[in-house]
């Protein structure tokens, strides 16, 4: 006889009246808990995000970042963490890097919320802005899977070594991974610079829009994005 849905969530860190727990959990705990995300719905889903307390980051956070957007969009912008800003709003990207990112798609006729959905790898903010930690990445990635499976969107636009690297299972540096078209569960993904790294770098800023063009060239070749599986 299977267990009812709540004793599980309460089991695996999910359920919000669960006790916080200090540890991120064990391999075979975490692969439990993925199965259990990948039959979210978005709104149990965003409810999960908000409660989650699967790694330390929740002891420092302010609050999580689920992703702000469209949840029929054609596009999915992926970057790496909410940072000072996005900790204290609740929403991705709303700093400096965030206007730089909102001025790129304004660039292809896109905007915040309108057929574009933003989310981060990391749902909570590292403390200081310091680099995800491979634990805290392998805890999160579940709740990005799921968005993405929800989505099913025409292009997945992952800014940011972090992003790309997460997303596409890699170590080879964003110089390698970008100018090319690559497959996550058969969503295409464009790679490119962060807007962190072009507010430091704006020679790079053409090579960003080379990689809006080609992203902008996919979605408009795409199919209808097929129905999430059950
Ligand atoms: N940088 C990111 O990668 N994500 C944010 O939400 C903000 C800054």
């Amino acid at each position: 006889m299977s267990l009812p849905r709540e004793t599980v969530l309460k089991e695996l860190g999910l359920w919000p009246r669960w006790q916080l727990k200090q540890r991120a959990a064990a391999p075979a705990q975490q692969e439990g808990r993925a199965q259990i995300i990948a039959r979210m719905d978005w709104d149990e889903l965003t409810h999960a995000i908000l409660q989650c307390t699967a790694c330390p980051l929740h002891l420092t956070r302010t609050q999580a970042v689920p992703g702000v957007g469209d949840r029929n969009a054609d596009w999915l912008v992926v970057g790496e963490a909410p940072g000072a800003e996005e900790d204290a709003k609740g929403e991705p990207f709303v700093g400096q890097a965030g206007r730089l990112l909102d001025a790129m798609l304004a660039a292809i006729d896109l905007a915040r919320g309108e057929n574009v959905y933003i989310a981060n790898v990391l749902k909570c903010r590292p403390p200081g802005n310091r680099n995800p930690a491979p634990e805290e990445v392998a805890a999160c990635l579940p709740y990005l899977m799921r968005q993405i499976e929800l989505l099913r969107p025409k292009i997945t636009f992952a800014v940011g070594r972090f992003a790309a690297q997460a997303l596409l299972d890699t170590d080879e540096p964003i110089g390698r991974l970008r100018g090319r078209v690559h497959r996550y569960h058969g969503i295409p993904v464009v790679v490119s610079y962060h807007p962190a790294y072009l507010l430091r770098n704006p020679a790079d800023k053409a090579k960003a829009w080379e990689d809006l063009c080609l992203a902008r060239r996919v979605a408009a070749e795409a199919r209808p994005a097929a129905s999430p599986g059950p």
